[in-house]
């Protein structure tokens, strides 16, 4: 059974944030084009599993309008115990189990959606295969930083790395298997 990938997908400022404090990611829409979606439908495309932080998944929520992963499974962490939500599954246990019962059984790759936090909780256990970063030419000044403060440093490999005419710059890395 091919191994299924846990993948980092996700849009930074310049200056390292993902959202302002406040949760405002207004700013991301300064490299929208009409004609040009940054790779995103190719990358979604390996993806049939998605995680993401309580926080983002509100955020999801509050744009209204269709659950941009329907079809997907879609699991929430949260601390607090929640029926689903429709597709969408809630957990608090430890994420590798979570990761287990996906890699038990074929499937697609496994997308950590975000925030920095939920991020956070894969990365300290080197638990994520891929990171692909979409760094865009804004200083925010201030915010939520995409990867928290930890003791553990993780030597990476660039694997593809693509400038685009609006001046994003995306980035993929690949931790160094030692
Ligand atoms: N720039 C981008 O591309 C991008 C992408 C994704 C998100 N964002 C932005 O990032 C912001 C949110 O990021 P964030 O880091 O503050 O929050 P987050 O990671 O989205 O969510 C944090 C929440 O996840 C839950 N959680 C975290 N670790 C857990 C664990 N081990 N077990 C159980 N639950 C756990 C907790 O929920 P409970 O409080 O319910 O316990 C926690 O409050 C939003 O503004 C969003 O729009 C930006």
């Amino acid at each position: 059974m091919q191994k299924r990938e846990v993948k980092v997908y996700i849009a930074v400022s310049l200056d390292g944030y993902i959202a302002h404090s406040d949760g405002n990611i207004e700013w991301l829409d300064s490299v929208a084009r009409p004609d040009e979606d940054y790779g995103y439908a190719a990358f979604i495309e390996t993806i049939d599993t998605v995680i993401m932080g309580r926080k983002t998944y509100e955020k999801v929520l509050s744009f209204g309008g269709d659950f941009p992963h329907a079809g997907r499974d879609c699991y929430v962490l949260s601390r607090t115990e929640r029926a689903p939500d429709g597709q969408v599954r809630f957990f608090s246990g430890p994420v590798e189990e979570l990761l287990n019962q996906f890699r038990s059984r074929p499937g697609k790759d496994i997308f950590i959606d975000g925030g920095s936090e939920a991020i956070d909780q894969f990365r300290e256990k080197g638990l994520i295969d891929s990171y692909t970063v979409s760094i865009l030419p804004i200083l925010l000044g201030e915010g939520i930083p995409l990867f928290k403060e930890s003791k553990k440093e993780l030597p990476l490999k660039l694997v593809k790395a693509i400038p685009f005419d609006s001046g994003l710059v995306q980035l993929t890395y690949e931790p160094i298997d030692e």
